[in-house]
């Protein structure tokens, strides 16, 4: 299903809402990117003027000043070593938990972030369940350096796409690496074994597939409510 962009950004600012009302006082938080993390960040916000009081680390630059300027304290990541709670968006989820993300470009962060936290509420709206991962593309990241040569290995083990672009200029993430986004192949029905390929290479710094971590998938469906999705596999 195709859902109008409205309808869209109304799912995901009430996943978002109903993320942001999961935090608890005291609470360490990471913050996701993306335009759904953006919504639960703006709530997180109107419930710290209210009086929780929480502090946060963040997977990308956007989002700690987002955080910042709406008055939360936001640590740098090198401050802690273990987080309570990270709520972030995707791109894909399929049936098994398993993850694409990187749409935003801040995969590597989100990674860091994501593995280093007890607790993981991923927010998305309906149209991000996918029975088989793949359809969005793959986003990983990459070393500028020798980045042509990268592409070719890759195009090599049978998976091509594209540079991502920004201004005419490729786009540089906040590691200050490249963003390689792979069209082909459409589907991935061994995304772990696509993985291990991938990270094998050198100047491939991290690919967009999230396995095996402690997730809860909260969903805002196209009849309005919002829940969490109960684990197929659990
Ligand atoms: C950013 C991400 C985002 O979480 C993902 O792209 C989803 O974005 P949105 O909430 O805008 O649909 O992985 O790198």
């Amino acid at each position: 299903m195709t859902l109008n962009p409205q309808t869209q950004a109304e799912l995901k600012r009430a996943v978002g809402r109903k993320a942001a009302a999961l935090v608890r006082d005291g609470m360490l938080v990471g913050l996701g990117t993306g335009s759904t993390a953006t919504f639960f960040i703006e709530h997180l916000i109107e419930r710290v003027r209210e009086g929780l009081r929480i502090t946060a680390v963040s997977s990308s630059l956007r989002s700690a000043d987002q955080a910042r300027q709406g008055g939360i304290k936001v640590l740098d990541m090198n401050e802690v070593t273990s987080i309570d709670l990270t709520v972030d968006g995707a791109d894909e989820i399929d049936p098994q938990d398993h993850m694409i993300k990187g749409g935003g470009g801040a995969l590597l962060r989100e990674k860091i972030v994501a593995s280093s936290s007890h607790q993981v509420i991923i927010i998305v709206d309906e149209s991000k369940l996918v029975p088989v991962l793949g359809t969005f593309g793959l986003p990983i990241e990459i070393l500028p350096f020798g980045y042509q040569a990268t592409i070719h290995k890759l195009a090599k083990l049978g998976y091509e796409g594209s540079l991502r672009m920004a201004n005419q200029q490729p786009f540089i993430t906040d590691n200050g690496h490249y963003i390689f986004d792979i069209h082909s192949p459409k589907t991935f029905s061994n995304p772990s074994q696509d993985h291990n390929r991938m990270i094998a290479l050198a100047g491939v710094i991290e690919t967009g597939f999230f396995f095996d971590l402690p997730i809860q998938v909260l969903v805002g469906y196209y009849d309005g409510s919002v829940a969490f999705r109960r684990s197929q596999h659990g």
